[in-house]
């Protein structure tokens, strides 16, 4: 089978409703922007592949509802509860949980940006404590109605020791930016534990080895 991918990292995107995360998702899979608000129900997802450092990394990002009716099914996804990867020669086995969650608020909306806490406080309750995260300020393209200063959301990240960007999905501003920054950060933490010799079945990420590529004929996804 032909080699498709080095690395699979699974990414959430996270936040309140109406923040945008739909939309900065469609802006890095198909480069398009919806001004039209159509709220995610559940969970959905979007893969791209992209290339760092001459390696392949698939990128499967899922987008979870904001709205709180919701919160059942997507809290279940911050520790891959839901998602299994069977394959065909080594077995079943859990897939890792996210290996990085972007936290997303909306500049316009104070309210979205003091739940970022609350967001993280959820995270760290029910996911791996070292997932790799970023805040993503996002609507930066509507200053006249700012109600965030930049300022803020960089002293946020600061509290909690991560990084931090303004994003717009409309006026396609940082997207692309924001997603290789995570993934390289994620890559980088992967591959300095892959060098310390992490005991197999870490689940800091799937490094598709090239003796794992030739015995891994597929993958499925099992929702539970
Ligand atoms: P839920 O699915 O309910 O959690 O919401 P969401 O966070 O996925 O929000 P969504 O991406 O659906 O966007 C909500 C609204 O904000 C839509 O009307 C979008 O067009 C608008 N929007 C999203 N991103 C931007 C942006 O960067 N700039 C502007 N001006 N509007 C945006
Ligand atoms: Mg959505």
């Amino acid at each position: 089978m032909a080699k498709t991918y080095d690395y699979l990292f699974k990414l959430l995107l996270i936040g309140d409703s109406g923040v945008g995360k739909t939309c900065v998702l469609f802006r890095f899979s198909e480069d398009t922007f919806n001004s039209s608000f159509i709220s995610t129900i559940g969970i959905d997802f979007k893969i791209r592949t992209i290339e760092l450092d001459g390696k392949r990394i698939k990128l499967q990002r899922l987008d979870t509802a904001g709205q709180e009716r919701f919160r059942t099914i997507t809290t279940a996804y911050y520790r891959g509860a839901m998602v299994r990867i069977a394959h065909s020669f080594s077995g079943t086995s859990l897939s890792p949980p996210a290996h990085g969650n972007m936290l997303v608020y909306d500049i316009t909306n104070e309210k979205s940006f003091d739940n970022i806490r609350n967001w993280i406080r959820n995270i760290e309750e029910h996911a791996s404590a070292d997932v790799e995260k970023m805040i993503l300020g996002n609507k930066c393209d509507v200053n006249d109605k700012r109600q965030v200063s930049k300022e803020r959301g960089e002293k946020l990240a600061l509290d909690y020791g991560i990084k931090f960007m303004e994003t717009s999905a409309k006026a396609n501003i940082n997207v692309e930016n924001a997603f290789f920054t995570l993934a390289r950060d994620i890559k980088a933490k992967m591959d300095k534990k892959l060098e310390g010799n992490s005991p197999q079945g870490s689940n800091q990420g799937v490094k598709i080895t090239p003796d794992q590529q030739k015995k891994t004929s597929f993958f499925r996804c099992v929702l539970l």
